[in-house]
């Protein structure tokens, strides 16, 4: 089968998520690296595109370049992936998408719910490929725990607790570093620092491994380090449709926690536990029985994990091969075969709703508040 034409913004030479989709994009043989707009000053974004093998003529400066480029010819790329800053997601995706390519736009998709319904709406009048890059969503043990859920395996979920907390940005001494400082500055971040960051990786996986969507929400934010404008820990209670009961801690003062994200669900008859620093490994106790530590690669999985896992058992899969999850679900998308775990443009726009929910009920002291999309309600 001959492989899909690729082409990336931003992603250049030192960014932290474009090594990631360099190596997940090409990690299966499914995708060619054919064009590119990689950084945000023209030459060396050319430069590093020529350096990666990317011919003279599709190493672009500008993405609206690209856009020019790739439009006109015969053989254009058949998947963009944003990987800029947040503040350029939605012009450049909604771009391409109107010019007929299919997306991967990382998160956060938008800067506001308005831009995230109107990416929705493109995305399904154009029918192309949008996708969003929860890759978290992709390592096959979070597969699985969906599954298991999917299959009643703990029966119906009460209990959600996730916190996706790091002790990085926690030296005071360092807070105007501007590599710091932009995260809490609202001119350059949004409206909110650590939950749009870090938080909306967490709540998407509460979603997805329950199978169910967040309706309200109630939120309490502090910026620990006093000097910050916006938020640096925030504490998010919520309820899902199916009316499980969620918790949410998310910060970037917790010194001594690394990573720091992970989840448990608890239901009837069993809790799952599930930790992106043992990311092979899935924790299952039934109701009144020994707790299992269930390994990526062992027998009797849920074919959506067992698929997704392609080194050997007890060889460590890490983040970019769960971003080649992604682009292995995408090559299927575009030629056709959707798969269900992809996310898409609703849980991008979902994402925006909760944020800005979770800013609006953090200043109206943790009110209790619809934290759905108004496309959605
Ligand atoms: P970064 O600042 O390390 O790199 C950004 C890159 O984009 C640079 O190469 C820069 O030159 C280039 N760039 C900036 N503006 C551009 C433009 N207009 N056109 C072309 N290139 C441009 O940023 P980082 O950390 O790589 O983040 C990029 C995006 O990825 C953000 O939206 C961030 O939220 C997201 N991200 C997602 C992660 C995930 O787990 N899904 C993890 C880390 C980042």
């Amino acid at each position: 089968m001959a492989k899909l034409k690729w082409g990336m913004i931003g992603g250049g030479e030192g960014s932290q998520i474009g090594p990631a989709h360099r190596l997940g994009a090409q990690a299966d043989g499914l995708f060619e690296f054919t064009a590119g707009a990689l950084d945000h000053r023209p030459e060396a974004g050319r430069a590093y595109a020529r350096q990666l093998g990317i011919a003279d003529d599709r190493a672009y400066g500008d993405w609206q370049e690209m856009l020019e480029g790739e439009k006109s010819r015969d053989d254009r790329v058949d998947l963009v992936t944003i990987a800029t800053p947040n503040a350029t997601h939605f012009e450049i995706t909604k771009g391409f998408l109107e010019a007929g390519f299919n997306v991967l736009c990382e998160k956060p998709m938008t800067m506001t719910v308005e831009e995230g319904e109107e990416i929705v709406r493109v995305a399904e009048k154009t029918g192309k490929v949008m996708a969003v890059n929860y890759a978290y969503s992709a390592y096959p043990m979070v597969r699985q725990a969906r599954a298991m859920v999917r299959a009643g395996e703990i029966g119906k979920v009460r209990l959600v607790v996730t916190n996706f907390s790091h002790g990085h940005h926690g030296d005071a001494g360092d807070a105007d570093n501007p590599r710091v400082r932009w995260r809490y500055d609202p001119t350059m971040a949004g409206v909110s620092g650590q939950f749009a960051d870090c938080g909306i990786h967490a709540m998407h996986m509460a979603s997805f491994i329950c199978d169910d969507e967040v309706e309200k929400l109630s939120a309490d934010f502090a910026s620990t380090i006093s000097s910050r404008e916006l938020e640096d820990d925030a504490m998010v209670n919520f309820r899902m449709a199916g009316g499980t009961v969620g918790r949410l801690w998310t910060s970037s003062v917790a010194i001594g926690r690394q990573h720091g994200f992970e989840i448990q669900v608890f239901g009837e008859t069993g809790g799952l536990k599930w930790h992106a620093e043992q990311p092979n490994q899935l924790i299952y106790t039934p109701l009144g029985g020994r707790t299992q530590i269930m390994e990526k690669g062992e027998g009797g999985l849920f074919e959506d994990a067992t698929r997704l896992s392609r080194v050997a058992i007890a060889h460590p899969e890490g983040f970019p091969l769960a971003v080649a999850n992604i682009y292995c679900d995408l090559a299927d998308a575009i030629r056709g075969e959707t798969r269900d775990g992809l996310p898409g443009a609703n849980a991008g726009v979902r994402s925006m709703a909760a944020v800005h929910t979770a800013v609006a009920s953090a200043r109206a002291g943790g009110e209790w508040m619809d934290a759905r999309p108004p496309m959605f309600r």
